[in-house]
């Protein structure tokens, strides 16, 4: 197929994003442009537009569900997310099971954007490792829903091999899944009675619970591919499903920062997870002003995300932990004044004790990833300065921090959209931030990030890196 017009590429973009939400900018216009290709040859169509009005047609339904299945990216596999699976096996799941006990409701999680069926069956396995006497779905039910029916199918079939399967805990594997002929393996019984699976829009489908029907929602890596409109409409509807103490996972990348505000964020092990609690505004509503934040309760440091776009981020009221809050900022201090005098070891003592008197304390989290930077521990500096963007993602400074990290470490897509955060970041800035970048200019900074993505994306280019550009997750 020849290239995809201007006026083609537009047409086929908004047609995507008013029928799955999908985003294609034009740094994917090829990889839509191959697709297109094959879909419009597989049905004989030679032209965008009449391919288009086909889709639309009365007899449309099944092309169009192809071509949806073929832009897609259903990349998943077992136990995905590290610290979200601890956060879900110490303390989310437990919470869950606890709270569904003697009610007559069964404990409901909804893996929203499931692809393949890693996501639900972990859930269902992780279940199983806490209660293995789960029987059924009256007690635990796990729906799996997807825009792919080509990824359910595979989900229906519960056979995995390889890759999907190298997370996953070997003792958990052993138990839950059974070796079948060659490499495969397959789901036990047991956990698949607990999940079902369903074919779902979560753009242009009403959801399939009732408000208040829903314990945890499982939502990764599916928003990464929406607009912020869309998202914040989507986790309005979230908020409105889940039932009062209920839990939303996004994807490592995918924070509320700037899209809701009706969630707070709690810091679980080195998980940040969303929780619905009745401190929240009744309704999630689109953001862009980030507000100062909920109270926190006596149990968990809360704040509502999102965070505000500064240096130091004004802090919400306190009902819990003033004392430990006024430690964290002491130490945050002493942390500063340590770095600037050089002395990184002390510097990242200090700032990982305020981390601990206060596990969302953004710049605390950034002035130990510059440290651990400046000491050449890159793992972990790359491990604190994701946190750091994650609480405060208008930070240029993390956002930049990050990326040499990166670099450094040969991570060189991830680094490149790192640089092009910083660069974004950058261009945001506030005048009275503007104000404090010493003998620097705002366009000629925003210049040089930009500069230093394209030769990061030139370097994992050559390097024939294929990995998703957000790095491992
Ligand atoms: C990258 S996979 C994520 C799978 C899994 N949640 C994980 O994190 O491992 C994204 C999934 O979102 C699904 N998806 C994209 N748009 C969707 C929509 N509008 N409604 C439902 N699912 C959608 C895709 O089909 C794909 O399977």
């Amino acid at each position: 197929m020849k290239a995809l017009t201007d006026a083609d590429f537009e047409a086929v973009r908004s047609y995507l994003v008013s029928e799955a939400g999908l985003i294609f900018d034009e740094s994917r216009r090829a990889g839509l442009t191959s697709t297109l290709a094959d879909r419009m040859h597989s049905i004989g169509e030679t032209e965008v537009p009449a391919y288009l009005s086909a889709l639309r047609g009365k007899d449309g339904e099944p092309e169009r569900q192809r071509l949806l299945d073929a832009v897609t990216v259903q990349e998943t596999h077992f136990f995905r997310n590290p610290p979200q699976m601890e956060a879900l096996r110490r303390r989310i799941l437990p919470e869950l099971l606890r709270r569904a006990a003697g009610r007559d409701r069964p404990l409901t999680i909804w893996s929203a954007g499931c692809s393949t069926g890693e996501e639900p069956y972990t859930l269902a396995m992780l279940l199983l490792e806490l209660s293995p006497m789960l029987g059924a779905q009256s007690q635990a039910r796990i729906l799996g829903t997807d825009i792919s029916s080509q990824a359910l199918r595979a989900a229906g079939r519960a056979t995995y091999t390889g890759r999907s399967l190298d997370s996953a805990p070997p003792m958990v594997r052993d138990r839950w899944l059974e070796p079948e002929h060659g490499s495969s393996y397959a789901v036990k019984d047991a956990a698949r009675r607990l999940v079902e699976l369903r074919l779902h829009n979560l753009v242009t489908d009403p959801p399939p619970f009732g408000p208040g029907e829903v314990d945890l929602i499982v939502c990764r890596n599916v928003t990464i591919y929406f607009g912020r409109d869309t998202t914040a409409r989507l986790i309005g509807r979230f908020h409105d499903l889940l039932a009062e103490g209920g839990y939303l996972l996004l994807g490592h990348s995918e924070t509320l920062w700037q899209v809701s505000d009706a969630f707070s964020l709690v810091p679980v092990g080195d998980a940040f997870v969303y929780r619905r609690s009745h401190a929240d505004n009744a309704r999630a509503q689109p953001s862009r002003s980030g507000g100062p934040g909920a109270r926190r309760s006596r149990a968990t440091p809360v704040v509502r995300d999102p965070r505000p776009a500064r240096a130091t981020p004004p802090r919400p009221a306190v009902t819990r932990g003033a004392d430990s809050r006024r430690g964290a900022d002491l130490l945050l201090a002493e942390a500063r004044d340590l770095l600037a005098a050089g002395e990184h070891a002390a510097a990242a003592g200090a700032a990982a004790r305020a981390v601990a008197a206060d596990p969302l304390l953004a710049p605390a989290y950034l002035v130990l990833g510059e440290a651990r930077s400046t000491l050449g521990q890159d793992g972990a500096a790359i491990d604190t300065l994701r946190k750091t963007v994650y609480l405060d993602p208008s930070s240029a400074h993390a956002h930049y921090l990050l990326a040499a990290a990166l670099s450094r470490t040969g991570l060189h897509g991830a680094a490149a959209v790192s640089y092009r955060a910083a660069a974004r970041a950058v261009e945001s800035m506030t005048a009275e931030q503007v104000a404090e970048l010493p003998g620097r200019d705002q366009a000629e900074l925003a210049h040089l990030c930009e500069q230093m993505a394209r030769e990061a994306a030139e370097a994992a280019a050559d390097a024939g890196a294929v990995s998703a550009p957000w790095g491992a997750s």
